[in-house]
């Protein structure tokens, strides 16, 4: 039993199936392609609703700081993610960078902490954006039937406590994960168009936010950068700066993502790391600057709001700049579901090509070349959560089950250097073992910082998955049966 919990796939085996002539997937996706897959996955509710939550509660302007300490947690990850994306260009991403180095067991565990992830995390964005849309709608006079607008119930994460909401269900959220789902059967090329045209508008439409507000710029809002502490850790000063990167955290997930398209990359050993890093790094310049101009412009006592940039546009008096942040955040949040939609059929096809899932999860579409059977099955099941789940349940499980994918990452990339050193690697994660030891240590302090709850939600998932792995998985595992 032991040999097999622990039993690694050799990368031999894994290069062969990189291959894209027997997984059925396409070669389709060139280095812009990539970099734009990233970008469309990280800009979403993070900077658009999460900013002025963080600044105004924890941080005040220095939550550019906890963008900084945040993006930086994510390059270590981010390093190490280059490093296996390029070495072992498959599908499955941590699933199987975790298969190649901490054996089977360790595999499928981070493979269902995924599910978490991406979607889970689709799930969340899919709530957000129907809120977003719903308020929009009322902004120009039409009012969306509120009992079709919401999940059943409401959850306050604080009290713990669940509320009536009158409605029947949330029809936007369920309605936009439909769309996505669609297009993502159709093809792989397809989608990267319509998510690169989407990151054109929203990241312009960003620039032009940052620029207008240049001008508008009261450096005296900038002081205190650091607001004092209140005397409770996370309140202002440095520890509200940690908390804040803790909460800012969600702004920066979906870069991981691009890897999950390793087998549809036309040269994966080159550009894995130029659209991983390439991404990470556009997008953390990005928040930078947009953090800045939104607490410069606008006192970050203000900004705890559904719309904080609203309230900055408001502030600058550029009335005619409102509806198009709230349609570049409207359509900004569809690239992030549509990756994240994305990347979880391609986890469960090459868990389903390693035998942990049903033999069906592996069927590639013959015209489209896409997982169209995991891809519905992903679609149908996240729609169905988007409109019964409120977002209070779901939000923070989002980001401890990314950290923790990150962990087992950067726990891979050091065990590989050591099991594996000679083989070689197109992309090599600078400064062994730091980089990836910093990676695990400021993963671990940032889920340290989320609620026992939560905890114990990670907990009873992972115990779910145990049971389905041992009734399951374990009986049909390719691996096990390989003579
Ligand atoms: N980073 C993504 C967002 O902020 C999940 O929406």
């Amino acid at each position: 039993m032991k040999s097999v919990l622990f039993a690694t796939k050799s990368l031999e085996q894994l290069t062969r199936e990189a291959s894209s002539e027997s997984s059925g997937l396409k070669r389709v996706l060139g280095p812009w392609h990539l970099v734009f897959l990233g970008v469309g996955a990280i800009v979403g509710a993070g900077i658009f609703v999460i900013t002025g939550h963080a600044a105004a509660q924890y941080a005040g302007p220095a939550v550019t700081l906890s963008f900084v300490l945040a993006g930086l947690t994510c390059a270590f990850a981010g390093l190490c993610y280059a490093e296996f994306a390029s070495l072992i260009p498959i599908a499955g991403s941590a699933y199987t960078y975790a298969y190649s180095t901490l054996g089977e067991l360790i595999a499928w565990i981070i493979g269902w902490d995924l599910i978490l992830e991406y979607s889970l995390g689709a799930t969340t964005v899919a709530i957000g954006w129907s809120g977003y849309v719903v308020s929009f709608l009322k902004g120009i006079g039409v009012s969306f039937p509120a009992a079709l607008a919401e999940a059943p119930y409401s959850f306050n994460p604080q009290t713990g406590a669940w509320t009536k909401t009158g409605a029947l269900f949330n029809l936007p959220a369920a309605l936009v994960i439909a769309l996505i789902t669609y297009v993502l059967v159709r093809g792989i090329r397809e989608s990267a168009t319509v998510n690169s045209i989407i990151v054109v508008l929203k990241i312009g439409i960003i620039l032009v936010f940052i620029g207008a507000g240049l001008f508008f710029l009261k450096p005296d809002l900038w002081k205190p950068f650091i607001p004092p502490n209140q005397g409770q850790f996370g309140f202002f000063g440095l520890s509200g700066i940690l908390r804040g990167a803790g909460v800012m955290f969600f702004a920066y997930l979906g870069f991981d993502a691009v890897s999950t398209a390793a087998q549809e990359a036309k040269n994966p050993k080159r550009d894995m790391p130029i659209g991983i890093l390439g991404s990470l790094f556009a997008c953390t310049a990005i928040y930078i600057a947009f953090s800045l101009v939104l607490t410069g412009v606008v006192s970050y006592t203000e900004l705890n709001v559904a719309a904080p940039v609203a309230v900055a546009i408001d502030a600058m008096r550029l009335f005619w700049l409102s509806p198009l942040v709230k349609i570049a955040a409207i359509v900004g949040l569809m690239s992030v579901m549509m990756v994240q939609l994305m990347g979880q059929p391609r986890i469960f096809f090459t868990m389903a090509k390693d035998g942990l899932l049903p033999a069906a999860a592996a069927r590639v579409h013959p015209r489209h070349g896409t997982p169209h059977v995991t891809t519905v099955a992903t679609g149908l099941a996240v729609g169905v959560a988007a409109s019964l789940l409120p977002i209070g349940i779901v939000g923070e499980l989002v980001s401890i089950g990314t950290l923790f994918a990150f962990v087992i990452v950067c726990g891979g990339v050091l065990v590989l250097r050591y099991t594996r050193p000679d083989i070689p690697r197109p992309f090599r994660t600078p400064l062994v073992p730091f980089v990836p030891v910093l990676g695990i240590l400021s993963c671990l302090y940032l889920m340290s910082g989320l609620p026992r709850d939560t905890w114990l939600r990670l907990v009873a998932w992972m115990g779910l998955g145990l049971v389905i792995y041992f009734t399951y998985g374990i009986r049909h595992s390719k691996l096990r049966r390989r003579p």
